[in-house]
């Protein structure tokens, strides 16, 4: 069992100003996750008629991406390859302090202590990452048509982005590369997603750019910090495909 002292980003909403602020947790067992430590947590300040910490989260299994907090100044903390929701206690020695804030990006707008406004990426899948599907007639079944095993790998790795916003968190520009590229990614390697793969890597990076994410400079800590460990070669990737679908752009 552990006791620890947490450092927490409070702020009452968009404009409020934010600080952190200290609490006590007792008794944590190292088999609890971490959000459950903040349930813990949570369930004394209702008890003391205090306003409970907000956080996102949703599956509590890692696939859902809404648990996105920095700790310790990681996003999802200390574990490699692993989401908040999935991050247990045993990471942590009695004793220590421990320091809990949300994405620090221009294009992720605090909404409340640990919880960001992360529509910004709805709006980019909005913007191209779908496929548009002829239902009627005699539409070929998705199975029947065939993928080259390397590509159908490629397009399965980057399917595994749960759309977190780590790797913007973790990168210096607040660049969202890693992940437009995995949403492109995933679909233009695979024959269904080629015919509207022009209009949508530019759509979508437009799109991007519009939100105010930063430039890339290659630094490489958003796939460091992925939990899903989307892979770089999807930026190069989705470089080469936007600079072609541009100068083969007709308007
Ligand atoms: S690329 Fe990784 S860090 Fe970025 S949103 Fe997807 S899963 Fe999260
Ligand atoms: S709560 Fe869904 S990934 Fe953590």
């Amino acid at each position: 069992m552990m006791n620890l002292t947490l450092k927490i980003w409070r702020q009452a909403s968009s404009n409020a100003q934010g600080k952190m602020v200290d609490y006590k947790v007792s008794d944590i067992d190292g088999d609890m996750s971490f959000l459950e430590m903040i349930d813990i947590l949570n369930e004394q300040l209702i008890a003391k008629g205090e306003d409970p910490v907000t956080f996102d989260h949703d599956c509590r299994e890692g696939i859902c991406g809404a648990c996105s907090m920095h700790i310790n100044g990681e996003p999802h903390g200390p574990e490699g390859a692993t989401t908040t929701c999935q991050l247990h206690m045993r990471k942590f020695k009695d004793g220590d302090t421990i320091t809990i804030e949300p994405w620090r990006a221009k294009a992720f707008p605090v909404i409340k202590d640990l919880m960001v406004d992360r529509a910004a990426f709805d709006r980019i899948i909005q913007a191209g990452g779908y496929v548009s599907t002829n239902t009627s007639g005699n539409t070929l079944d998705a199975n029947a048509i065939p993928v080259e095993k390397k590509n159908a790998d490629m397009a399965f790795n980057a399917a595994t982005c749960i759309g977190c916003g780590a790797c913007v968190a973790a990168c210096k520009n607040a660049s969202a590369m890693l992940f437009v590229s995995a949403k492109v990614a995933q679909l233009s390697l695979l024959p269904q997603g080629q015919v509207e793969a022009k209009d949508r890597v530019r759509n979508m990076v437009n799109q991007m750019d519009l939100e105010g994410f930063g430039h890339c400079t290659n630094t490489g800590a958003c796939s460091a910090e992925c939990p899903k460990e989307i892979s770089l070669d999807n930026i190069a990737r989705m470089n080469r495909e936007y600079l072609s679908a541009s100068i083969t752009a007709e308007d």
